[in-house]
């Protein structure tokens, strides 16, 4: 196992934060991925500040994709309290956006770290919490949630690459959808 596998399969492990929804793990379990790879760079005395900002757009990109995927899937699970989660996520870009970014955009390093804690940090306050109450939602319901996902997955054209899949299959099981 590489340094990053491992990192992640600790992280992953110590903030236990298997849902049981593949569409949904395997974006948190990028997370940590995403994470892994910018603490490697933080690591590297010799990581130029080209390589921490292409690190940095990956997570803005995440960011994006993931919270469009969970708000779409629980807006067609009539999930009662969506706005306040959805309002949740939108405090979360905002830290990042004004907080963070307008602050040290000069400074790659810096502004690096800070999102490295900052995401940490989100891993066991928002999704070790708030991700989880709505699972718990879709088990007290038994909703069919692989339908489901499959059906998102179509209509919003959710792709998932190579590698996103080689770490769930490594780290929590067979990649079903
Ligand atoms: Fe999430
Ligand atoms: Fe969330």
């Amino acid at each position: 196992m590489s340094s990053i596998e491992e990192n992640v399969q600790n992280i992953w492990n110590s903030n236990q934060l298997l849902l049981g929804v593949p569409l949904i793990d395997i974006q948190h379990l990028w997370l940590i991925v995403i994470i892994s790879q910018l603490n490697h760079l933080l690591e590297e005395s010799v990581s130029e500040n080209f390589e921490l900002d292409n690190q940095i757009g990956a997570v803005l990109n995440y960011i994006d994709v993931h919270f469009k995927t969970e708000e779409e899937i629980l807006k067609k699970l009539n999930y009662p309290v969506l706005a306040v989660h959805a309002s949740q996520h939108q405090e979360f870009v905002r830290h990042i956006n004004q907080d963070l970014i307008a602050e040290h955009i000069l400074d790659p390093r810096s502004l690096a770290k800070l999102m490295r804690d900052f995401l940490l940090k989100w891993l066991s306050s928002h999704i070790n919490v708030e991700d989880k109450e709505y699972n718990y939602f879709i088990k007290g319901k038994n909703l069919d949630i692989h339908q489901i996902s499959l059906e998102l997955i179509k209509e919003k054209s959710i792709e998932f690459s190579e590698d996103q899949i080689y770490f769930y299959k490594k780290i929590i099981g067979d990649w079903i959808i």
